[in-house]
């Protein structure tokens, strides 16, 4: 455990995420306290700060401290912040399957994958609407040591044709029934080879790197070759003990490393409104655990 001299830090759960008090964050933070901030990221994975009061402007000046932020494919941003991802549900909404609804790390569609994001709430419903997240450290370490090398070996194909092509999951093509417009184009199906277990450029520690939303098929086997193993590998990254559970309240922002976490957002709020906004911080291409894997 980190000492923080300027932190209070109180972690929610025995596998990841802390909250962390006594910080303002709609005022620039000292180097010292933010580099702590981010030594919570990297030791809590996920980190949570309550009853902030942040214009988006500020909500972009903090997220943006931990790396350049990125544009989102596919979803239109918010009207004069490109780079704020509004995350939406209307109360009248019945989508086919939500935003962010199965388990997932942001983008990891992309070349270089954010490094993280950064999620605040602006319109919470009075229940539901959780967000739940998974140590991925955590799954890879309890695999037995045969599939770990087995697993250390091998690719991922990953692309976001099922959620973002043609009838993907989440496209609605503009329809005004949805509060988000989220539409197709031809980048949702690119594919991009990414290590099955990754090094994290900060920690040093090896995560699993495969997610039931992106994830296609192994580099170089078919999809039925691949699937009863990616099955298996999605159960076992979301065992309830590998995860924390996040009850959101109007002000709060989370924080997550992309890089050794999957995260799922709860559909049980129906006939009520939901929005968040999210900024996404650019990241390297992910580095294999074995160096004979490129
Ligand atoms: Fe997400």
């Amino acid at each position: 455990m980190n000492t923080y001299r300027h932190l209070e830090i109180h972690p929610i759960a025995g596998a990841l995420g802390a909250e962390i008090r006594g910080v303002d964050l709609s005022r620039p933070l000292p180097d010292e306290q933010f580099e702590e901030v981010r030594s919570a990221l990297h030791e809590h994975l996920v980190i949570f700060f309550r009853d902030q009061n942040l214009t988006p402007r500020q909500h972009v000046e903090f997220s943006s401290r931990f790396g350049e932020l990125l544009e989102v494919p596919f979803v239109r941003a918010l009207d004069g912040f490109p780079t704020i991802l509004p995350v939406m549900k209307g109360k009248a909404e019945k989508t086919r399957r939500n935003f962010g609804g199965l388990w997932h790390s942001d983008m990891s569609y992309s070349e270089k994958p954010p490094l993280g994001s950064a999620l605040y709430g602006r319109v919470i419903p009075p229940y539901g609407g959780d967000t739940m997240w998974a140590n991925m450290y955590r799954a890879y370490e309890t695999l037995s040591d045969r599939l770990k090398q087995v697993l250390d070996g091998l690719g991922a194909v990953h692309s976001a044709v099922r959620s973002y092509g043609a009838g993907g999951a989440v496209v609605n093509n503009g329809d005004p029934a949805h509060k988000m417009d989220v539409r197709t184009d031809e980048r949702a199906s690119s594919e991009v080879v990414h290590p099955v277990v990754r090094v994290h450029p900060a920690t040093g520690r090896k995560a699993l790197y495969v997610n039931s939303t992106y994830t296609l098929r192994f580099d170089g086997m078919t999809q039925e070759e691949s699937e009863p193993l990616l099955q298996f590998l999605y159960q076992h990254a979301a065992r309830p003990e590998f995860t924390c559970r996040f009850r959101w309240s109007p002000g709060s922002l989370a924080v997550w490393d992309n890089r050794c976490t999957q995260h799922l957002a709860m559909n049980d709020y129906d006939g009520f409104d939901r929005e968040l906004h999210r900024t996404t911080i650019s990241g390297d291409r992910p580095v294999p655990a074995s160096r004979t894997l490129q």
